[in-house]
């Protein structure tokens, strides 16, 4: 405001010279010319004065800058009398002229000029806005340089031009103010004077306007932020306690939008804080204002229109000199659903956590051609592998050393699969630092870049020993399973064919016996039944054991004190030791006792030590060893499986040849075997497999060629053998004779009826035989009293033998009772006990076994 300030109540420079210029020639009248021309400057100066303070009154209330501008040019042509004012206004870019104002020249003059270019070839104000200088035409009738402009001003009834650059305080050009005077001639000094007043007061006016435009467009662009960006805002000056808050602000809180407050305790009072998060809201923003801080940025919860939102707030504290705080503003949003939308994440992942915990599998990401180290695990997944927690490098090699390297050639076929098909699964072992093998499966995809090439494998990694070791376990127990049933189907097989044997020999031996009787001695016939009879014991030996494997899954099931049994076999044993051979004996397993037979115990025993014994031609040691022994879990033996369980385990090792691997598999096969015809039947380990697996047992078995073989049984253990147990030793007696008593002796087969009669009578009984169970009946009925005990076959036709028995019984309670049969299964024998049968025999009879059973039966019942 330099100039008009200046120019206000003192006279003007040019003035003073024109009136001292206008005072020279005047003598007598000089006191009324005078009076006259101050009177006219006065008025001039008063005109001029009340103009600039009119405009700068527009200019100060921010009138639109068209109006102001047109004041302007009325005071000017109030002054220029016989002159009109356009003042063009300067584009943005420089480029043209516009129409700013000119109340006095009409719309075809004016439209003309509209938006010429600055050029200084268009007319004397694009020249003027070009050059940034006053151009003045004093008459355009002898003007030549502006032919078009000529034409449109003298059209107008003007003459002269005076055409001065309106420009910014910094001598930017924002347009051209132009007088056109009616008659010729060029502006006076005074005339400049003025118009460099009035260029500059719509200089004012024009730089008003745009700081103004520039004010609002930063109003308009801070408005549109705000409203794109959904924060509301606030502002508070402390020390003026004036708290602004913006419309966003306040829906953002619920209230109305003409909600008033005149302080910034008042608008808090309007805030519908969460009654849990106030307080703490509140120490935050007072901790934030005692300094030093600056910056607060936290989050609290509202209630609004009874539903809780999450608001999200930033804000700024700036502070004065002292540090005390002068301005607390910044900007709130509401985050409730990202919020909602975090907690859901929140939770999915928890979920995520857990349900990878109970499936025992971990998620897991890896970048191809990562940089060393860049591929980091989670301790989830480390520990998979048995690494400490944040102990993995991050590096291929690492990772491949963890691969069992059995498994390597597999898991690199996997990984090339996966870069044919994009399908990543592949299960392998890996080797823990405590040496545990642990067995991972992986399943997942991989990912290739928009090259094709694989960038990244995501997936899960399972761990599944637990499976893995399940179907070991059941493929071991198919296959155990099999075998069972092999051995059974042979068992029973042969069996029935021993069955049948067992008939015929006993014909063959009864028959020897009784011709052997009748031969005299030293003849060749009694040479050549004795040989009969031989033949006929050999085979006899030979369908003993094929039966005795055939049931060995049936016997007795009393507590058998198995220490007892294993120390008077490991006796006879002892005996007759060959040659070079040393016995070394461990028994420890005191009177634990094992349900089952005695008598198979006792082949138990004698089969391996027999088969130790082979194994060793040329001597060695023969360890047997008894011990009571925990099994702590559940795991596969060699042949069957064993519990978690106390056991009775019976051990026998030889130093001998060892067992080839390639027929380990079948030695426990019936016939199975690598002895001569003679030496093996091949019968001995089925046998123990068929009792020991009978009695719910188990059996081990290790081996290393040249250097020996171990069989371990395990007996499941029944508590301790308590008292005088039955164990039986199969010992030679002498055989006990009869006295006359009368035998009732049925059998389907004449020949063993003759058989079992003759032998009787031999041992001094007297026998009656009967070849049906009817006609036995029938007799005994007729005389009860006539006989002292009943030897009857099992299988008959009719009525069986137990059948018969109980009918019997019937008639007379306590007659002593036998039973024969060529298979004692445990159906029989069941059967036998159900009926009373005081004994049961198995064919064929020997007349030993017939002379002491019936010896002692007899003995009981007297
Ligand atoms: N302790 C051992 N050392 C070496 N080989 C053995 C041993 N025990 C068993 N075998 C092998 O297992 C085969 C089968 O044994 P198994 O006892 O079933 O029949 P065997 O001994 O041949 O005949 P059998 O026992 O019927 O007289 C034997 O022929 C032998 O090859
Ligand atoms: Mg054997």
């Amino acid at each position: 405001m330099s100039s008009p300030a200046r120019s206000s109540g003192r006279s003007l420079p040019g003035e003073r010279r024109r009136q001292h210029a206008e005072r020279e020639p005047v003598n007598d009248q000089i006191g009324s010319y005078r009076r006259r021309t101050d009177l006219e400057a006065r008025k001039r100066t008063e005109t001029l004065l009340a103009a600039e303070k009119r405009l700068l009154e527009m200019i100060a209330k921010g009138s639109p800058l068209k109006q102001t501008l047109n004041a302007l040019c009325g005071f000017v042509e109030e002054i220029f009398r016989d002159s009109s004012v356009s003042i063009l206004l300067l584009d943005a870019r420089g480029e043209r002229l516009w129409h700013g104002a000119a109340p006095s020249l009409p719309d075809s003059y004016t439209s003309q000029i509209d938006g010429s270019a600055v050029d200084p070839a268009i007319g004397p104000c694009a020249a003027a806005a070009h050059s940034a200088r006053q151009v003045i035409v004093p008459d355009f009738a002898s003007e030549t340089r502006w032919p078009q402009v000529r034409a449109l001003v003298l059209a107008h009834g003007l003459r002269a031009c005076w055409s001065t650059p309106i420009t910014s305080s910094e001598g930017k050009v924002f347009g051209t103010f132009a007088i056109y005077a009616r008659k010729p001639g060029g502006p006076t000094v005074q005339q400049q004077y003025h118009l460099q007043q009035f260029t500059h007061l719509a200089s004012i006016a024009i730089e008003r306007d745009h700081a103004l435009d520039a004010l609002r467009r930063s109003e308009e662009r801070y408005a549109l932020a705000m409203a794109s960006s959904g924060e509301g805002h606030w502002d508070w000056i402390v020390a003026s306690d004036d708290f602004y808050a913006s419309a966003l602000l306040l829906q953002i809180f619920g209230l109305s939008p003409d909600s008033t407050f005149s302080s910034r305790a008042q608008f808090l009072e309007l805030v519908p804080f969460h009654p849990d998060d106030r307080s703490k809201w509140e120490a935050a923003v007072q901790a934030l204002l005692a300094g030093p801080n600056a910056r607060l940025e936290t989050e609290m919860r509202i209630v609004r229109n009874g539903e809780t939102r999450w608001l999200h707030m930033t804000g700024l504290c700036l502070r004065d000199e002292g540090g005390a705080p002068a301005r607390w503003a910044g900007s709130v949003s509401d985050v409730t659903e990202r919020k909602h939308a975090e907690e859901e994440l929140r939770a999915r992942q928890q979920m995520l956590d857990l349900a990878q915990k109970a499936a025992r599998a971990v998620a897991f990401e890896w970048r191809i051609g990562a940089g060393d180290g860049q591929n980091r695990w989670s301790p989830d997944l480390e520990a998979m592998y048995g690494l400490a927690p944040g102990s993995y490098d991050g590096t291929y090699g690492a990772w491949k050393r963890l691969v069992h390297p059995d498994d390597w050639p597999a898991v690199r076929a996997a990984i090339e699969r996966a870069r044919q098909t994009g399908d990543v699964a592949a299960e392998y072992r890996v080797l823990h630092k405590d040496d545990a093998i642990r067995w991972l499966q992986v399943k997942g995809r991989l990912l290739f870049d928009s090259e094709g090439q694989p960038a990244q494998i995501v997936g899960f990694m399972l761990d599944v020993t637990e499976r893995r070791i399940a179907e070991e376990e059941l493929r071991t127990m198919e296959a155990q399973l099999r075998l069972a049933q092999r051995l059974e189907a042979m068992g029973t097989l042969a069996g029935g064919v021993a069955h049948d044997f067992n008939n015929l020999l006993g014909a063959i031996l009864g028959y020897g016996e009784m011709a052997l009787g009748e031969a005299p001695a030293g003849s060749r016939l009694r040479r050549d039944i004795e040989n009969i009879i031989v033949a006929g014991e050999r085979g006899r030996a030979l369908v003993d054991r094929i039966l005795a494997f055939s049931r060995s899954g049936v016997g007795e099931r009393v507590a058998v004190e198995v220490q007892k049994i294993v120390r008077e076999t490991l006796k006879l044993v002892a005996a007759k030791l060959p040659e070079g051979v040393r016995i070394e004996q461990r028994l420890r397993a005191g009177r634990s006792a094992s349900m089952g037979d005695p008598t198979q115990i006792h082949q138990v025993l004698m089969n391996l030590v027999t088969n130790a014994l082979h194994a060793m031609p040329s001597g060695g040691t023969l360890r047997v060893s008894l011990d009571r022994v925990h099994i702590e879990s559940q795991r596969a033996a060699t042949m069957g499986s064993l519990l978690a369980a106390e056991y009775v385990v019976l051990k026998v090792a030889d130093s001998g040849t060892g067992i080839p691997a390639e027929i380990r598999e079948r030695i426990f096969d019936p016939f199975f075997t690598t002895k001569e015809v003679g030496v093996g039947t091949g019968l001995g380990l089925s046998l123990v497999h068929g009792i020991v697996t009978g009695l719910g047992g188990a059996i081990d078995m290790a081996s290393t060629l040249g250097t020996g073989s171990a069989f371990t049984v395990y007996l499941p253990r029944f508590g301790q053998a308590v008292g005088a147990d039955k164990a039986r030793m199969p010992a030679p007696s002498r055989m006990s004779r009869g006295n006359r008593q009368r035998i009732l002796v049925i059998d389907d087969e004449t020949p063993l009826v003759d058989l079992v009669t003759g032998a009787l009578a031999r041992l001094g009984y007297t026998p009656v035989g009967f070849t049906s169970s009817p006609a036995a009946l029938v007799a005994f009925s007729a005389d009860p009293q006539g006989f002292d005990a009943v030897v009857t076959d099992e299988s008959m036709p009719g009525r069986s033998g137990s059948e018969l028995i109980r009918e019997i019984r019937k008639i007379r309670p306590h007659i002593p009772a036998l039973l024969v049969s060529g298979y004692l299964g445990a159906a029989v024998t069941q059967r036998a006990r159900e009926a009373g049968a005081d004994d049961v025999l198995k064919k064929p009879l020997s007349t030993q076994e017939l002379a002491a059973s019936l010896a002692r039966v007899l003995q009981v019942s007297r």
